[in-house]
């Protein structure tokens, strides 16, 4: 058919041919060993000097690993990584950059502005993939990246680069490579806003880490988040902010998040999410304004759209409150996206605060709202408390240990109750 029939990809099928019947069965047995007879305990890990980074990665490199970098294009993948390569040639390490999307110039302009011209951070720029594990396999370097898996290709397989075909093959080349060498690999690789292309989601389960890096592209926080470690924990995140200088690292987020936090301006609250381990304050903003056209518009970045309409619906049902002729924008500061439940409560107050016109103060707020108009308690709930207190907000409208709370007791609590 030349497309797949489910996603109307071009390219995406793949021919496989069975194993032929008549071929002879192999008769070589596998090693067995004892697990209390492997040596564990001389793991070496190599930090890459980029502690944010390290701290997702579970400690720096392991030998042989493979990594997988995903993000949207512009998001920062290229310069994290040449940062990494420029702090892990300091520490003395030798990094191999594999570009196929920028010139060897290009990436070197960047390097030069960036103050990373060191004489251990090499560069191809070359698109085949043998080529470019031929010149790794004679300059042994401490890290191969390779930049993007999507834009290298191997010769004897159809399909253009970043076709499924090519992605599937250039990784396994790749990834034999690692293993063979010890040499640890980062893959980036480029997804789309809604998840798309075949590429990284297809690798996810053949690499050993997988990181995305994610964020507003404009501007504000960018979040690199471990979605799977054979070495170590996932769930944690590590915090940037994109600057002229590159990607700097934001060590205290809540305290970024606040210096830049306007406050006293209604619409705005504080959530307090917990994301791995950490926690971090993010200011959630709503914006209701007289509707202009027929058909009133929901605008929402940063959380799932459904749980806004939950909210209005759930506000107007329980707190009496009118959103028929409004326009609803509501949106978390910084690029970050929220996946709590414990989101909706701070959503719900900012949206009525902006409604009523009503500023709350410095206030924070955290607890899943039901249909029936219940809070229920979310997890976290001393961390998250710690947090708020640690950064000087005192106000706090959260469900208590019981979780026993109501939406519209919640309103009153925040000093937003309707005329
Ligand atoms: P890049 O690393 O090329 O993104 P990716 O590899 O994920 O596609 O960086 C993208 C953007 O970052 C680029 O459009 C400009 C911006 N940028 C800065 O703001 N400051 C910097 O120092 C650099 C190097 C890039
Ligand atoms: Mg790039």
């Amino acid at each position: 058919m030349g497309f797949c029939p489910q996603c109307r990809a071009d390219g995406a099928l793949i021919e496989e041919r069975p194993a032929s019947r008549s071929a002879k069965r192999s008769t070589v047995k596998a090693d067995v060993v004892s697990i209390s007879d492997i040596d564990g305990s001389a793991e070496t890990r190599r930090p890459t000097g980029i502690g944010e980074l390290d701290r997702v990665l579970g400690g720096g490199l392991v030998p042989g690993a493979v990594v997988l970098l995903g993000g949207e294009p512009g998001v920062g993948k290229s310069t994290l990584l040449l940062q990494a390569a420029g702090a892990l040639a300091e520490m003395g390490g030798t990094v191999l950059l594999a570009t196929a999307e920028e010139s060897a110039e290009q990436v070197g302009i960047r390097a030069r502005r960036l103050g990373i011209v060191h004489p251990k951070v090499l560069l191809a720029a070359e698109r085949d993939v043998d080529a470019i594990v031929a010149a790794a396999a004679e300059h042994r370097p401490d890290l191969l990246v390779v930049d993007s898996i999507q834009t290298v290709a191997v010769t004897e397989v159809g399909g253009a680069a970043g076709g499924v075909a090519q992605v599937r093959e250039s990784a396994a080349r790749l990834i034999h490579f690692a293993k063979e060498s010890g040499v640890p690999v980062v893959l980036v690789g480029h997804i789309t806003k809604d998840g798309g292309i075949a590429g990284p989601k297809l690798l996810e389960h053949v690499v050993d880490v997988v990181l995305y890096l994610e964020g507003d592209v404009e501007r504000g926080l960018r979040m690199v988040r471990g979605l799977k470690n054979r070495f170590g924990a996932t769930h944690q995140v590590g915090l940037f902010e994109m600057r002229d200088v590159g990607m700097t690292e934001v060590p205290d987020p809540s305290e970024w998040m606040l210096a830049r936090w306007r406050g006293g301006v209604a619409g705005s609250v504080v959530f307090p999410a917990v994301d791995g381990r950490r926690p971090l304050l993010v200011e959630v903003q709503a914006l209701i304004a007289e509707a202009t056209t027929p058909q009133p518009r929901r605008s929402v970045q940063g959380i799932e759209a459904a749980r806004v309409h939950q909210l209005l619906a759930v506000l107007e049902r329980h707190a009496g409150l009118r959103f028929a002729g409004k326009d609803v924008y509501v949106g978390v500061v910084g690029g970050i996206r929220l996946r709590e439940p414990g989101a909706d409560l701070p959503v719900a107050l900012a949206i009525v605060s902006s409604l009523l016109d009503k500023p709350t103060g410095p206030l924070a707020a955290w607890g899943e709202v039901g249909l029936t108009g219940e809070i229920r308690s979310v997890a976290h709930h001393d961390r998250r408390a710690g947090e708020v207190s640690r950064l000087g907000i005192e106000k706090v409208v959260a469900p208590g240990g019981n979780g026993e709370d109501r939406i519209e007791r919640a309103l009153l609590r925040a000093g937003l109750l309707p005329e």
